[in-house]
């Protein structure tokens, strides 16, 4: 058996697409990927909230670190499926825990910055949680309950993740680019603010967070803060596409379903520090991300003619 097995959850999603590239490319590990419905090649099916097959799965691999990118993560459909949010956010979390004991393997799991009500930003891993919707709820759910049952874990924490990767769900900057494309004006609010994190540097992180062995909770994010309209211009800048098309709203006239922390930004350092990275700005990320759609042959018209 090769000395280092990952096992990552949720390989069908974008942060698992990435984990699952970057411990390939980056790394000695052994990998065995799960997905939802072992749709994607090379996966095997693990549904998380199935306690008993994730105990099978973990105990037929005894990886060494276990990834958990499954996650249920439409923030407002959280609101309404509460319980289906809870199962797969929290009581999964709790799951994954009692394998990672059983099998002597880490924990790597991945949370949010809605765990914050975003009153006052700048948070960093000693401030008090307090989210203000649901999906927040559960988030912070699942980091008490693997806190309670395992010590050998980290969880990183990150915000507005975004990337590229086949058939991924629609993320922040795929919608700008695909509209501002199309040559369709959107709506973007400027009064919630963050730190843009692209996914490839979120699964990079990770695969430090295994190497390194570090422990405990870090905040893993872009280290620029910028609103989502400001993020919105320099995509349409990096895209080549036309700003103009972008107009700043507030969060009060989207009416979401559920509430938004006004600035959840991060202060990293302490990932910065114990796991060896550093985070490139905003615009370095997104020219990585149009890189790789260019080399998939996902060009829209304005990038064609760059
Ligand atoms: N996106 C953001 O802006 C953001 C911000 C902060 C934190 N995060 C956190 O970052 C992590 C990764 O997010 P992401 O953007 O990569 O999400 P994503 O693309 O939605 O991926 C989540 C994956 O979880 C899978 N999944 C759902 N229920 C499952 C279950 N019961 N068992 C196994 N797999 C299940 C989904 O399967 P299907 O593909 O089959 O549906 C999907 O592939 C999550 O923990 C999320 O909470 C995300």
């Amino acid at each position: 058996m090769p000395e280092e097995r990952a096992l990552i959850t949720g390989a069908n999603g974008l942060l698992g697409q990435k984990l699952v590239e970057v411990f390939r490319r980056e790394s000695e590990y052994e990998i065995y990927s799960c997905d939802l419905n072992g749709k994607r090649e090379g996966c095997m099916p693990l549904d998380i909230t199935d306690h008993q097959r994730v105990i099978e799965i973990v105990g037929a691999f005894k990886p060494t670190v276990i990834i958990n990118a499954a996650a249920y993560t439409n923030v407002d459909k959280a609101e309404v499926e509460r319980e289906a949010a809870y199962k797969i956010n929290a009581t999964a979390v709790g799951y994954l825990a009692d394998a990672a004991n059983i099998f002597g393997a880490k924990l790597i799991h991945i949370s949010t910055d809605y765990v914050f009500d975003g009153l006052k930003g700048n948070y960093t891993e000693d401030s008090k949680p307090e989210p203000i919707n649901y999906y927040g709820k559960t988030k912070l759910a699942g980091e008490n309950l693997l806190i309670s049952k395992l010590t050998d874990f980290a969880i990183l924490r990150t915000q507005v993740l975004y990337g590229f990767a086949p058939d991924v769900k629609m993320n922040f900057v795929l919608w700008v680019v695909d509209r501002l494309s199309k040559r369709e004006g959107i709506r973007v609010v400027d009064d919630q603010v963050g730190n843009p994190t692209l996914a490839d540097e979120l699964a990079f992180a990770a695969l430090k967070a295994c190497q390194r062995d570090v422990a405990g909770v870090f905040h893993v994010s872009g280290f620029e803060t910028v609103s989502r309209y400001e993020f919105a211009r320099q995509i349409a800048e990096v895209f080549g596409l036309d700003a103009s098309l972008i107009a700043p709203i507030k969060s009060d006239e989207l009416n979401q379903t559920a509430k938004r922390p006004k600035n959840s930004s991060f202060i990293c350092l302490n990932a910065q520090m114990k796991l060896g990275i550093a985070m490139p700005s905003v615009k370095d990320s997104l020219s990585r991300m149009k890189r790789q759609m260019k080399t998939s042959g996902v060009v829209h018209q304005s990038m064609k003619r760059q």
